[in-house]
Parts: structure tokens; C-alpha cells; sequence
């Protein structure tokens, strides 16, 4: 008895436990908007006439229900990017994975709830190219009465890096795909929108940060450029990094970082402690390791510190401090920052890395090609259609939603489960290219029986180009339990691995020309895609699905549609 009423006590004194979260209701209006950057207007599609987009803000528990209503002529669906969906798989949002797009007119009820994350995901479109200026913030508070595991901020600022494109992305996308050449290269990187003054015509849209001296700021930090990793920076000024992809990571110090586009992080800035003579440049620029073809521009927004009297011209007279960024191939900078990243693993946030794996995959990912069809000329490698791959297969959306299909069993003709576990053909992935670089066309899936413990390696190619690929899986977060560069040796590296403290994220950069190994626990049903998040090798085809089934208890399936699902 004494042992029961203690137990009682402590849960409700744990604060947040004894309450549930409550409803956050939001209305996405997706309607056209025009908007001038770099002195071109140019009409885009956003939600409520806002670039970037409304911010969701909830707590840690609480439940979501976005209503969006499609007053465009494209097909659109959303994808609440990091968020678990655990078995809310319909609300999950990729076209033609887990719904049918809605279509002109109709409107989709999004209804999610928050479990056990909290720091910064976003969401965004994931249709075609229209995330390009469909994005916004989401901000996870904890549980109410319950602290960060660091120094509360003074302040909370979203800091959204973008990529902008003069011409319609939508006919950039649609000409890449018809003569299976490299997409057209953006024409700037943004900041919460704005390209900043390094562009032509831009000066007046920069984003500026005005602070106080003696305070700490938390960025939030969001990558949601189409094409490229990004470096970034503050001159003079040092970051702290608390957190990944909103999962907490022990604190550490850095001038610089790196984000790959569908990555977030977490930082805290430290202002100086009196206001110092000078202003100070913040800056981002491309990580790339191929030679041509890419957007070498450089974003920057303003950090001021400005005196409650102080004028504008005072402030403009004050010197620009401009930051330092590392060569824009820096694989070595890129890979020693990774290493860095390291779960919380304590008590109040232990890291539930899988310390047994039931399954073991190894995935190649990498470009190839396409043959030309006849009668035509393409401008890919030697004249063929660029195509990018996983194990070889280069994905096919198919024309109704794999979730659909597989949840009312009418897989038949929509997708195959033969995805292989393996490489086809083993070859040396990081060495001499093949002569052969076809990939091959196909809807194919993994199922996982509920609860698995996966391990997966994913290895870089040298086919063509060595190229970073960020890794997005929806459904799941799983842990960086290891990274390195040239061939995974099945016998040398597991040794290595992390068990104690991996990152836990959904986004991970593949180094080029190495590997990284990750494992996940296949404890939400539903199917969850996973593909690179730079858009241009999504659409050639470097994406898969995992259908991961049902368990035997009433908690461990996945619900029945909404009725407002959308139809094909
Ligand atoms: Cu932001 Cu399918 O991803
Ligand atoms: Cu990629």
C-alpha cells in the first residue's frame, strides 16, 4: 500500500505526466503570392500569402490539426518533416506515399500528435518541386514546467536557410527530367527568406538580428535549400550546438557548422558583454565537391547589437565584421563536425540505440544513368539521362498512395516487396568507377515485421561524381552509430561503433566517398519513405519505402484512413 501511494505521488509530481497535451488548431490557406527578390517579382505558391510560412509552435504532447485548403492550380500535399507520426502514418504527407496529392479546391485535415520531441523540425511540400517556397518552421517547446537541459534564452530565433530560383522551379524541375540533364542552378541562398547584400539588388533584403549584449540566443536553425549542404557562420561570435534534428546532443563549441538541407539544429549564442564598436555578418555557403554546375553564392544577414537610442546611421557607420568559411569542398571539416555530434545518454534522456539488430542491410546510394530514349538526344553523361539510385533501383512513385494500398492489401501492380538487402552486384564502391552505370526503374519496398531492430549501412559511389547524399527517413529517428570513408568492412568497423551516445536524427549526410551505418527500431507501423533530401537526386529516383507492419497488440497498428484522405 505504502509502495503504491508512492508510486502515485511521484507521477503526479512529475510535472507534464499528469496532463495531456492540448490542441493546436492552424489553418494553411495555399494561394499564390508575388514576392520581389533580387528585382525580379515572380508569383509563388505559399501558405496564407506568407514567405516562409507560419510557424507551428507546440509543446512537447500536444496535438496538431492543420486544416489546408488547396486554392492552387497544382497538386499539393504537406510533410510535418521529423515529426514521428507514431501510427498517424496518413498525416505523414509525401505524394503518393502515405496520400494521394490534394487536389484543386479540396482540403486535407492533418491530425498528429507530439510524442516525446522537442527543439526545431519544419514542415514543407513534398510534391514536385513546390517545397521550394512551401516551408515553414516548427517549433517544439518542452512539457510545460519543464526546463531545457541548458540556461534558459533570453530569446528564441528562427533562422531558415532557403534557395531561391528567378525562374519557375516547377519548369526547371519538369525540363532537368525531359532531356535527363543537371537541373538550372538557383540563384541565391536565403536567409529566413532574404538573400542579403553579398547579390545584386538585394541590400534591402537582408535579414537582421538586433541583440543585447550579455544575452543568449536560441537559433533555430532549418536547412530547407533544394540543392545544396550549407556552411555557416557568425563573425566573431562562437555557437553552441544543444541539439539535432530536435533531439538534445551534449553541448559543444564550434565557429562554424555545417547543415545538410532537411537537417535542423538547435544553437545558443553567447552576445558579447558590451556593446562592441562593430556589426557582424552572419553567412552561409555551399559545401560541394563536384566541379561544375552548383550556385557559388554566399547568403548573409546582419547581427547588430543596437543601443535602445541608438540611430540607424550610428549603427551603419559601425564597421562590418565579415566571418571566415572553409573551402567549399571541406569533406574533412564536414566529417570532423559529424563526429562531434553525441546524444545527451543520461538519466532524464537515455539514448535508445538497439544494442542487437535483428536485420542487417547494406544500401549503395549514388548517381547513374538512364538510357536516351530513341529518337531523342540527352544532355546526361554521355548522352544518357542522369538517374540516382538506391541498391540500384531508382524509385518510381506510383499513381495511388503505397499506404493505401498496402493497408487495404492491394499491393498488386503498385509496388513489389523484392527492394534488394544488398547490393545486386558488389563492386569496389569508392574505387574506379564501372563502366556500366545503368540503374533500373521500380516501386520497390523492405517490410519489416513490427518491431524490428535494423541495421543499415549506406554507402556512398563513386559513379560519376562522389556527392554528399542526405539521408531523410520519415517515420523515424535512428542512430549514427558509425561513419567513414572509402569501403564498410563488415568485419573491421562494427567494432567501432558507438552504442553508448550516437546522435539520434532523421537526416544523415553520407560522407562522399565513405559510408555511414545507422540503426533504427521498426515500432511504427505504417510506410515510411526514405530518400536524399536534395531534391535534385529525389527526383531522379534516390528514395525507397519501408512498409513496416502491423504488432499483435491494439496500440501497435496502424488506424484506419481518415475520410477526408485525399483521392487520386
Ligand atoms: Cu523533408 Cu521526405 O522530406
Ligand atoms: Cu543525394
Amino acid at each position: 500500500m505504502g509502495a503504491l501511494l508512492h508510486a502515485l505521488s511521484v507521477v503526479l509530481l512529475l510535472p507534464g505526466l499528469a496532463h495531456a497535451g492540448i490542441t493546436r488548431h492552424y489553418m494553411f490557406n495555399i494561394q499564390l503570392q508575388n514576392v520581389t527578390r533580387l528585382c525580379h517579382t515572380k508569383s509563388i505558391v505559399t501558405v496564407n500569402g506568407q514567405f516562409p510560412g507560419p510557424s507551428i509552435i507546440a509543446r512537447d504532447g500536444d496535438r496538431v490539426v492543420v486544416e489546408v485548403v488547396n486554392h492552387v492550380e497544382n497538386n499539393v500535399s504537406l510533410h510535418w518533416h521529423g515529426v514521428r507520426q507514431l501510427q498517424s502514418g496518413w498525416a505523414d504527407g509525401p505524394a503518393y506515399v502515405t496520400q494521394c496529392p490534394i487536389q484543386t479546391g479540396q482540403t486535407y485535415i492533418y491530425n498528429f500528435t507530439i510524442v516525446g520531441q522537442r527543439g526545431t523540425l519544419w514542415w514543407h511540400a513534398h510534391i514536385s518541386w513546390l517545397r521550394v517556397t512551401l516551408y515553414g518552421p516548427i517549433v517544439i517547446l518542452p512539457k510545460r514546467n519543464v526546463p531545457y537541459p541548458f540556461a534558459k534564452p533570453y530569446k528564441e530565433v528562427p533562422i531558415i536557410f532557403g534557395e531561391w530560383f528567378i525562374a519557375n522551379t516547377e519548369a526547371v524541375i519538369k525540363e532537368a527530367l525531359q532531356t535527363g540533364g543537371g537541373a538550372n542552378i538557383s540563384d541565391a541562398y536565403t536567409i529566413n527568406g532574404l538573400p542579403g547584400p553579398l547579390y545584386n539588388c538585394s541590400a534591402r533584403d537582408t535579414f537582421k538580428l538586433s541583440v543585447k549584449p550579455g544575452k543568449t540566443y536560441l537559433l533555430r536553425l532549418i536547412n530547407t535549400a533544394m540543392i545544396e549542404e550549407l556552411f555557416f557562420t557568425i563573425a566573431n561570435h562562437t555557437l553552441t550546438i544543444v541539439d539535432a534534428d530536435a533531439v538534445y546532443v551534449k553541448p559543444f563549441d564550434t565557429d562554424t557548422l555545417v547543415i545538410s538541407p532537411g537537417q535542423t539544429y538547435n544553437v545558443l549564442l553567447n552576445t558579447k558583454p558590451h556593446y562592441p564598436n562593430a556589426t557582424f555578418l552572419m553567412a552561409a555557403s555551399p559545401y560541394v565537391t563536384r566541379l561544375v554546375g552548383f550556385d557559388n553564392s554566399t547568403t548573409a544577414g546582419i547581427l547588430e547589437y543596437r543601443q535602445p537610442n541608438s540611430s540607424n546611421v550610428h549603427i551603419k557607420q559601425l564597421p562590418l565584421l565579415k566571418p571566415n568559411l572553409p573551402p567549399i569542398n571541406d569533406t574533412t571539416f564536414v566529417f570532423n563536425f559529424t563526429n562531434k555530434l553525441r546524444s545527451l545518454a543520461n538519466a532524464q534522456f537515455p539514448s535508445n540505440v538497439p544494442q542487437t539488430v535483428d536485420k542487417h542491410f547494406l544500401f549503395t546510394v549514388g548517381l547513374g544513368t538512364h538510357q536516351c530514349p530513341k529518337n531523342q538526344t540527352c544532355q546526361g553523361p554521355n548522352g544518357s539521362k542522369f538517374a540516382a539510385s538506391i541498391n540500384n533501383v531508382s524509385f518510381v512513385l506510383p499513381s495511388i498512395a503505397l499506404l493505401q494500398a498496402h493497408f487495404f492489401g492491394q499491393s498488386k501492380g503498385i509496388y513489389t516487396t523484392d527492394f534488394p538487402d544488398n547490393p545486386p552486384i558488389p563492386f569496389n564502391y569508392t574505387g574506379t568507377p564501372p563502366n556500366n552505370t545503368l540503374v533500373m526503374n521500380g516501386t520497390k519496398v523492405v517490410v519489416l515485421p513490427f518491431n524490428t531492430k535494423v541495421e543499415l549501412v549506406m554507402q556512398d559511389t563513386s559513379f560519376l561524381l562522389g556527392e554528399p547524399h542526405p539521408l531523410h527517413f520519415h517515420g523515424f529517428n535512428f542512430f549514427l552509430v558509425g561513419q567513414g570513408f572509402g569501403n564498410f568492412d563488415p568485419n573491421k568497423d562494427p567494432s567501432n561503433f558507438n552504442l553508448v551516445d550516437p546522435v539520434e536524427r532523421n537526416t544523415v549526410g553520407v560522407p562522399v566517398g565513405g559510408w555511414v551505418a545507422v540503426r533504427f527500431l521498426a515500432d511504427n507501423p505504417g510506410v515510411w519513405l526514405m530518400h536524399c533530401h536534395l531534391e535534385d537526386h529525389a527526383s531522379w529516383g534516390m528514395e525507397m519505402a519501408w512498409v513496416v507492419l502491423d504488432g499483435k497488440l491494439p496500440n501497435q497498428k496502424l488506424p484506419p484512413p481518415p475520410s477526408d484522405l485525399p483521392k487520386c
